[in-house]
């Protein structure tokens, strides 16, 4: 628990944060980099150009004072840092550095608002937090029995392409076997050596179901944009992986998994790749028979577009509660509304039946997230009953 003495100065400082949050995590970020290069091998560079993680650890650390008295808030904000951190490999031996860079920009950024006071209690607050994440991630890690940071080298055994934009790989131990259990949800870190000698880790969710001989992970190109570069690891996927060759894969981790509870409805809503995991979902409800209501709702540009349809498909024929809703942007000529897809226009769940009682899980970009999100919260569904996955750091914009 934060001390007496310091609790003045932390509750002080979330309308500092709220300022000067994101200065902070730049600078904290540019220093950290500079004194420890190898560092730039364990994050994501392309989030670090973009400013995305800059954004998601300065969140946190708003979050996280704004809720100093209110743990439950922040409960499944740090399960998601825990399984990303377990994930990329972070130990116990990195906290130090974070920690010494990160008052140091405070101190900086914020000059003489610093006190000796400031910095002794926000030292006291990051120790409390990294205590904290350090005991989590030993407690998964040594679930998964798998220790922190392992990449095992696994065989491509099929490339698969699915849209012109997206490729599945199929991947499977040295022995052809599956690399092993995972909850249908779970990603696993990837980790590849780019062509100037930079290691970089992403995230993949496994999209198909545990019960598969394989894992399979279905990669999105990010091509160029305006003002954007195109992605550095989805590119180098899709150019240099071929059948028969390896990749450097970590253990499955994720907390965006199947809700337990095996009656209540499930409402799956997706948007372009953000299908990866919802398929897993669904595959694995079909292998094992499941009774459930599911209502899989998916948003993208028209049907040249949607991953994995084949196994969806195969999906509905297992499942006999499963109603399938798609809602294309942009339509092809051929397609018709009603028999090739459900809806015009992006997706509008008020145009939807919704179960009475339903667990619902949503993947996609931001902006349809928030959308959804705030949809369900005013049509009145808990938030205990809402979970979403994303492809990137959180900016945790439904909390603050
Ligand atoms: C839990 C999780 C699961 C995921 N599952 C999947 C999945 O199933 N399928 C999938 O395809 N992806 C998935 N992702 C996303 C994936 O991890 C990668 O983020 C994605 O492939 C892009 O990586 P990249 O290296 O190609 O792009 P990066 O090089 O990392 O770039 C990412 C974005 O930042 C932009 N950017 C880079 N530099 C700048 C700059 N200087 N200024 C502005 N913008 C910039 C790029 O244009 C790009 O849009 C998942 C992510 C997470 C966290
Ligand atoms: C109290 C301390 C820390 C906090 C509050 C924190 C917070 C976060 C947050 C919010 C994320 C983004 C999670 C998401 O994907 O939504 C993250 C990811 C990450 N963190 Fe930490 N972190 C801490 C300590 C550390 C340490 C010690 C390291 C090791 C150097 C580290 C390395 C990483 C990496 C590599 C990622 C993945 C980011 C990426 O994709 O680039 N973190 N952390």
């Amino acid at each position: 628990m934060l001390s007496a003495a310091s609790r003045p100065y932390i509750d002080a400082s979330v309308p500092v944060l709220r300022e000067h949050g994101l200065a902070i995590t730049r600078h904290f970020y540019a220093s950290m980099f500079e004194a420890h290069p190898e560092l730039r091998n364990l994050f994501n560079m392309g989030n670090q150009a973009s400013g995305a993680q800059q954004q998601s650890l300065a969140s946190a650390v708003f979050a996280y004072a704004a809720n100093i008295d209110n743990a439950a808030a922040l409960t499944p904000v740090l399960e998601r840092i825990v399984h990303k951190h377990v994930s990329v490999g972070i130990t116990p031996a990195h906290y130090p550095i974070v920690g010494r860079h990160l008052l140091g920009a405070i101190k900086d950024v914020l000059g003489d608002a610093a006190t000796p006071e400031l910095i002794a209690a926000w030292d006291e607050a990051y120790w409390l937090l990294a205590g904290e994440l350090i005991a989590a991630e030993a407690r998964l890690s040594e679930k998964s029995r798998a220790p922190l940071g392992t990449l095992r080298e696994l065989i491509v055994t099929d490339v698969d392409r699915e849209t012109e934009h997206v490729v599945s790989y199929y991947l499977r131990t040295p022995e052809g076997g599956s690399p092993g259990e995972f909850l249908p949800g779970q990603y696993v870190s990837v980790c590849v050596t780019l062509p100037d000698g930079l290691q970089q880790r992403r995230q993949y969710s496994l999209s198909d179901a545990p019960e598969a001989p394989h894992w399979r992970i279905t990669v999105k190109r990010e091509d160029a944009g305006d003002a954007k570069p195109a992605g550095q690891v989805s590119n180098w996927l899709h150019a240099n992986v071929k059948a028969g060759d390896r990749l450097r894969v970590g253990p499955a981790y994720g907390e965006f998994t199947l809700p337990q509870h095996d009656t209540r409805a499930l409402v799956l809503l997706s948007a372009g790749v953000g299908i990866t995991p919802m398929v897993s979902m669904v595959a694995a409800l079909a292998a094992q028979g499941s009774r459930r209501e599911i209502l899989f709702a998916h948003a993208g540009r028209n049907g040249s577009h949607v991953a994995l349809r084949r196994q969806l498909a195969f999906a509905k024929t297992q499942l006999p509660h499963l109603r399938v809703a798609t809602f294309f942007e942009t339509p092809l000529p051929i397609e018709r509304e009603g028999v090739d897809y459900t809806f015009a226009g992006r997706m509008d769940l008020s145009r939807l039946t919704l179960p009475a009682d339903a667990d619902y899980l949503m993947c996609g970009p931001s902006p349809f997230m928030q959308t959804q999100w705030r949809a369900l919260r005013d049509a009145g569904v808990p938030a205990e009953r809402m979970h979403r996955e994303v492809f990137g750091p959180d900016a945790l914009d439904h909390l603050l």
